[in-house]
């Protein structure tokens, strides 16, 4: 079957059965391979893109429910001012290890705080704990995510 859907700004027509996971239809029909395969099961969050804004994990999210939704993915995330003080933040701290879960983390970062602005350390906590990083990056996620927010970067949880 036929689908279009508007990917970064772009209507993008695949032809896809229905429940064919959006990261494949990401990935192997559009060439956008930013966006990565960890788990399958909604576990890890390196596939994160957002929909309308909200981050969804695009291994469980079959094409047929797009629909006329935005998808933004971290290719295009950096076309948004959020998303590109982000990216600027993450380059300036030096976040990446192996980079392979950093573009979820990015993802979800940004949406934080396009609903967040000045996000609590809850709120950091609460948005980013589906992300793994297997090379434990998150200290440094963390403080990427407070300068992006023109925050200061030390951790003020209590012990
Ligand atoms: S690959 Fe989608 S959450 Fe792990
Ligand atoms: S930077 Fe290696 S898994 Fe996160």
């Amino acid at each position: 079957m036929s689908y279009t859907i508007k990917v970064n700004g772009a209507a993008r027509t695949v032809d896809a059965e229905g429940d064919t996971p959006l990261l494949w239809v990401l990935r192997d029909l559009m060439d956008l391979k930013g966006t990565k395969f960890g788990c399958g099961l909604a576990l890890c969050g390196c596939c994160t893109v957002h929909l309308d804004g909200s981050p969804i994990r695009a291994c469980v999210t079959p094409i047929a429910a797009v629909g006329s939704k935005e998808i933004t993915t971290i290719e295009g995330v950096g076309n948004t001012p959020v998303g590109k003080k982000v990216q600027e933040a993450w380059l300036a701290l030096d976040v990446m290890q192996c980079g392979y879960c950093q573009a979820g983390q990015i993802m979800s970062a940004t949406a934080l705080l396009n609903t967040k602005p000045k996000p609590t350390d809850r709120d950091i906590d609460d948005a980013m704990s589906g992300n793994i990083c297997r090379c434990a990056t998150y200290t440094r996620i963390r403080a990427a995510i407070k300068q992006a927010a023109g925050l200061p970067t030390t951790d003020t949880r209590e012990a």
